[in-house]
């Protein structure tokens, strides 16, 4: 999926993952927003647009090749002129307040305050050493272990970070690392802060880490119909179901579930806990669980599906002339099929 499209887009609970990120600086009271725009960018313009129908100002910057995230703090150096600012990934899901660790951060003297969560596995993350309640080593990736606690993607930072980005010199991965531009501040006499998260925090690097955010989302869902769900249906927890969609007879939906605007769920189909489907999808038949289904889908067959992420415009279905002669698949690139 991300080959071919952006995964800040992937839908977390029917609402593109940026989106959550998005919203808490909103909140913040931050209203000029800068977008880093790499290769893959369908839909982000769309999505957000001049800003105006959030109340903000949006500015798109462009990096063409992935250089690193110091390197896109670099060239919005126009944009961001001599303000304070936040720096966030857009695919880290926090549960915590971004609006009240901003304020935390205008208050204090800091060059900079990093978000830190405990991880399992730090070495696919920036992580930080502490000493006496001060940061004292910052490493990207790390291969020897030094901390389990992980840069989460969410960073405060003064404009005295850019002398430090320029000392900066590409990592192994042939990127400006932002978690080298903070060690480079601590060596030159900055003064970092950090928090430690509280709530939840989700990084979406895998597919399993996309359906546990969509868990954590859907968690909190409230019971809206703005659709139609007929009698019959076997309703349980919350569910959401967007106008326009349709609940046949005779089908069950477990919540948390959330159905996007035009979908149909039919012919005994068994949806949820856990589950997203977006919109104009049409579930028939099939019992899924634990899953996200992106728009334009159809599954229908009688399987029993779970912990899947089926992409836009997909066909899932069971037809009994192949049934003899094998299972029949259009697949893309880098695919997981499980049987
Ligand atoms: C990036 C940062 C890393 C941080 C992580 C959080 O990693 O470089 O320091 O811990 O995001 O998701 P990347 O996604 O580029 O591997």
């Amino acid at each position: 999926m991300t080959y071919t499209g952006n995964k800040h887009m992937l839908p977390i609970a029917n609402k593109p993952m940026l989106m959550y990120g998005f919203d808490q600086i909103r909140v913040a009271g931050i209203k000029e927003i800068g977008v880093i725009l790499g290769p893959l960018q369908e839909g982000i313009v769309e999505a957000l647009g001049d800003g105006s129908k959030y109340d903000v100002k949006i500015t798109y910057i462009d990096q063409p090749d992935p250089k690193g995230i110091a390197h896109a703090v670099l060239i919005s150096r126009g944009f961001l002129g001599d303000s304070p600012f936040v720096v966030h990934l857009g695919d880290n899901l926090l549960k915590d307040s971004v609006p009240e660790l901003g304020q935390e951060f205008l208050k204090s003297d800091s060059d900079a305050t990093v978000v830190l969560t405990k991880v399992k596995d730090p070495s696919r993350f920036g992580v930080v050493q502490i000493e006496n309640g001060r940061i004292v080593k910052l490493v990207e990736k790390p291969k020897e272990y030094i901390s389990d606690l992980a840069l989460a993607g969410v960073y405060f930072f003064r404009p005295s970070i850019f002398a430090a980005i320029e000392k900066l010199k590409p990592s192994w991965r042939n990127e400006l690392e932002i978690t080298d531009a903070i060690q480079k501040l601590l060596d030159m006499g900055g003064k970092i802060g950090y928090h430690e998260v509280s709530g939840w925090w989700k990084d979406t690097g895998r597919p399993e880490d996309i359906l546990e955010a969509n868990q954590l989302v859907l968690r909190d869902l409230k019971l809206l119909v703005e659709g139609k769900i007929e009698k019959g249906v076997s309703v349980s927890g919350n569910v959401e179901v967007g106008e326009g969609s349709i609940v046949h007879t005779d089908t069950a939906l477990r919540g948390p579930v959330i159905v996007g605007e035009n979908s149909e769920i039919g012919d005994g189909a068994r949806v949820g806990p856990y589950t997203s489907i977006g919109s104009r999808v049409k579930i028939l038949g099939a019992e899924i669980e634990n899953s996200i289904v992106l728009d334009g889908t159809v599954v229908n067959c009688r399987e029993r599906i779970t912990d899947s992420i089926i992409g836009k415009n997909s066909r899932i279905v069971s037809d009994p002339a192949h049934q003899s002669a094998g299972r029949k698949f259009v697949v893309g690139e880098s695919t997981f099929v499980s049987l």
